[in-house]
């Protein structure tokens, strides 16, 4: 039996008619809008999260406005676990809604047992490409990207895959994650050329750490590439949870690429200072991390990592005051450079 979703008609799709609500970008010179933020199944999607949770949150999402989802082939815990949970999600009640999704998977670390099984070859990518669209129940991706340059497949060979993945339908445009600059200027020129061209670039961006360096800046730019931030809060760094010890359920008390050694005194005291700043716009610290990416005009999406419902929903109203003033912008980036 077919289940009928109930519809969902509560954001605006044209991005100059922003109504106050969630605010929609063009990535990049392409046709493609993003919505401000991303919705990231890194690690909070796996087989150790409930269906009802990952549904409640995946929904709710889409009913204030976030239209894009950022997978990729190993999110779980385990490997693929997302991508499978995401297509019950799917099947369950949004099967309707594809059109107005993106979806977006990777492809290029660890992902399976042997030789085949990691790093950006050819093989890696279409056959992982398949098994994506397998597990989600979908017939194309919207953004296929490179999940990283692996420091030793050649980058036209990672490159072409790409393109035949484009060319083949199984995703609608391709995207990069983590290259270095050098290898990002080359895989550029070669999709430019290959008429396949790279319409969103992926990397980590944060108060704390910004992958988006000057030497990336100007290739995205002179390539007319979007930006999409990733780990907006510094694995949960960028939030009022460790201004006052180490919460018992928290990736730094479990361990999950945080850890109790990195919540230092010193940054407890740096956090706390931008809390104060954030305190003064009205916004929490995390609100406040969240939209200073956004601040970035290149930046077309912010991908975060809510693992409940309630960090999910206070996120939200970050996208309504994105603006930070000289003053600010002083303040803030003292705390940060000391
Ligand atoms: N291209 C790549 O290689 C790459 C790499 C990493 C991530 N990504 C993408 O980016 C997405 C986000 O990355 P991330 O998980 O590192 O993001 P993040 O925002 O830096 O960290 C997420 C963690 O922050 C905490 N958090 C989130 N919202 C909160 C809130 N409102 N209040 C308090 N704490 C909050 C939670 O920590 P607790 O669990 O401790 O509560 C959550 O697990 C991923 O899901 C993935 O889609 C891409």
């Amino acid at each position: 039996m077919q289940l009928k979703p109930e519809p969902r008609k509560q954001y605006v799709a044209d991005p100059s008619r922003y109504d106050g609500r969630m605010p929609y970008r063009r990535c990049g010179r392409s046709g493609l809008c993003l919505s401000a933020l991303s919705l990231g199944f890194w690690w909070n999607f796996g087989e150790d999260e409930t269906f009802a949770s990952c549904h409640e949150r995946v929904t709710y999402a889409f009913d204030h406005g976030i239209t894009t989802f950022d997978l990729a082939n190993n999110y779980g815990p385990p490997f693929g676990a997302a991508e499978e949970m995401m297509g019950r999600i799917i099947s369950r009640s949004m099967h309707t809604h594809r059109r107005e999704m993106v979806i977006t998977s990777k492809a290029g670390h660890d992902m399976w047992e042997g030789p085949c099984g990691d790093g950006s070859s050819r093989k890696m990518l279409m056959t992982s490409i398949d098994d994506s669209l397998t597990r989600m129940g979908i017939d194309y991706v919207d953004i296929f990207y490179s999940h990283r340059y692996d420091g030793v497949t050649p980058v036209e060979e990672t490159m072409q895959a790409l393109v035949d993945i484009v060319r083949a339908g199984k995703a609608l445009y391709v995207g990069l994650s983590k290259y270095p600059a050098d290898k990002l200027a080359e895989a550029l020129s070669y999709l430019r050329e290959a008429r396949t061209p790279c319409i969103v670039y992926q990397d980590k961006s944060n108060m704390l750490v910004n992958n988006l360096t000057d030497e990336r800046r100007v290739l995205l730019e002179s390539y007319g590439v979007g930006y999409t931030a990733f780990s907006p809060l510094q694995q949960g760094l960028l939030t009022d949870k460790y201004l006052n010890g180490i919460p018992d359920y928290s990736r730094a008390a479990n361990g999950k690429h945080l850890s109790h050694t990195d919540i230092t005194p010193e940054l407890v005291a740096k956090l706390k200072k931008l809390d104060a700043i954030a305190a003064d716009r009205n916004q929490s610290l995390a609100q406040m991390a969240v939209a200073w990416l956004l601040d970035e005009p290149m930046t077309a999406s912010v991908i975060i990592g809510p693992r409940t419902m309630e960090q999910l929903s206070t996120l939200l109203p970050a996208v309504s005051d994105t603006r930070f003033s000289n003053d600010e912008k002083e303040a803030i980036n003292t705390i940060l450079n000391t």
